[in-house]
């Protein structure tokens, strides 16, 4: 089966039609990250009209690439939740329209299941049940992944999201937007123990909280520039790295062992971060005997329509589809019903 996927949720106005769930036949991205860049964040105003703009051209070129017509698909999925509103809706109405058109399916996929489904893409050989962390510019998210379209959140942040700490500090410490490359970039050269951070505590131990841990990186930043002083950029950057790389991969690591999973796995754009990965893969094999543990591949981490696309065909499987009322929603928990 052939599902076109589409993406507009954030910055990113993309398509891709995948076969079967796993296999990519075709993939376009239009990226409004340069232009948002100039604010230090996502200007939601400009991103929905930026998807108005890109999206019938993103799907033509989608289509084309693939060499299909619309009426060739199986299925039109697209993100309706959660995300920016005015940019979910874009994407919504698109593929309303597509979908009646040309009579086929429509498919509202969660955004972050889609996050997990780049995981289909880039390991052919995995199937649930497995456990996952999910952290992108949103959400952080330890999740127990039943089956493909049965999800358990077993903890998430209490306030701030993961990839969100990283932007905000990104932004104190002048390294840019997105953050997380740019902490990760700056972080190379510097020492991940030259600053004492923080270790925040939650009631429930699988949530996470990293508005402290923000607040205590941009108040060294602050007090050194009060004082006159120079901050040391890169150990900042590699010591709040790794204390949010260590929260992170002990609360998978730990929820894996007392749920009994041996199968590990992380999503969502803060996935691409290398130590986050090299942590999690140093712990799991310190405790976990036999497990594996999974990743998407680069260019998978962050959104894109293919994670849309393939979502959408396990969405289909299971009887999800949607009629012409369907509408986008800024928040949703992934185990909706
Ligand atoms: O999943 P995503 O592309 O969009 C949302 O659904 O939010 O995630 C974007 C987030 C941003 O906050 C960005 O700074 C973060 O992912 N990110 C990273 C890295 N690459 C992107 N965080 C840490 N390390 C990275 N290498
Ligand atoms: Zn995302």
């Amino acid at each position: 089966m052939y599902i076109l996927g589409i993406e507009s949720s954030c910055d990113e106005t993309a398509a891709s039609i995948v076969e079967d769930g796993r296999k990519i036949i075709s993939n376009i991205v239009y990226s409004q990250v340069e232009e948002h860049g100039l604010y230090g964040g996502v200007v939601p105003e400009i991103a929905s009209r930026r998807h108005i703009d890109a999206v019938s051209e993103v799907v033509q070129k989608c289509l084309d690439e693939a060499g299909m017509k619309a009426r060739d698909l199986d299925g039109i999925a697209c993100t309706f939740a959660p995300g920016l509103i005015g940019a979910l809706l874009v994407g919504v109405n698109y593929a309303k329209g597509m979908a009646y058109a040309a009579r086929k399916p429509l498919i509202p996929v969660h955004h972050l299941r889609g996050h997990i489904a780049a995981l289909y893409l880039t390991h052919p050989e995995l199937e649930p049940p497995f456990l996952c962390l999910v952290a992108s510019g949103g959400h952080s998210h330890i999740v127990a992944v039943d089956n493909y379209t049965k999800f358990r959140v077993i903890g998430r942040t209490i306030d701030d999201a993961a990839g969100e700490a990283f932007d905000k500090v990104s932004r104190t410490l002048g390294l840019g937007y997105p953050g997380g490359p740019a902490i990760a970039k700056a972080a190379r050269t510097g020492d991940p123990h030259r600053y004492n951070l923080p270790t925040p505590h939650t009631e429930n131990i699988y949530d996470v909280s990293f508005s402290g841990l923000k607040t205590a990186v941009i108040n060294i930043y602050h007090n050194d520039s009060q004082k006159g002083e120079e901050t040391d950029i890169p150990g900042l950057a590699a010591s709040f790295q790794e204390k949010i790389a260590d929260i992170l991969s002990e609360n998978l690591v730990n929820a894996a062992v007392e749920f009994g999973y041996t199968k590990l796995s992380i999503a969502g754009g803060v996935s691409a971060n290398t130590r986050l990965r090299e942590l999690i893969d140093l712990k799991s094999k310190q405790r976990i005997k036999g497990y594996s543990f999974y990743a998407p591949l680069m260019p998978l981490c962050g959104d894109n329509g293919r994670m849309i696309a393939s979502q959408g065909y396990f969405e289909l499987l299971d009887g999800n589809t949607a009629d012409m009322t369907l509408n986008g929603y800024a928040n949703l928990d992934i185990d909706y019903r």
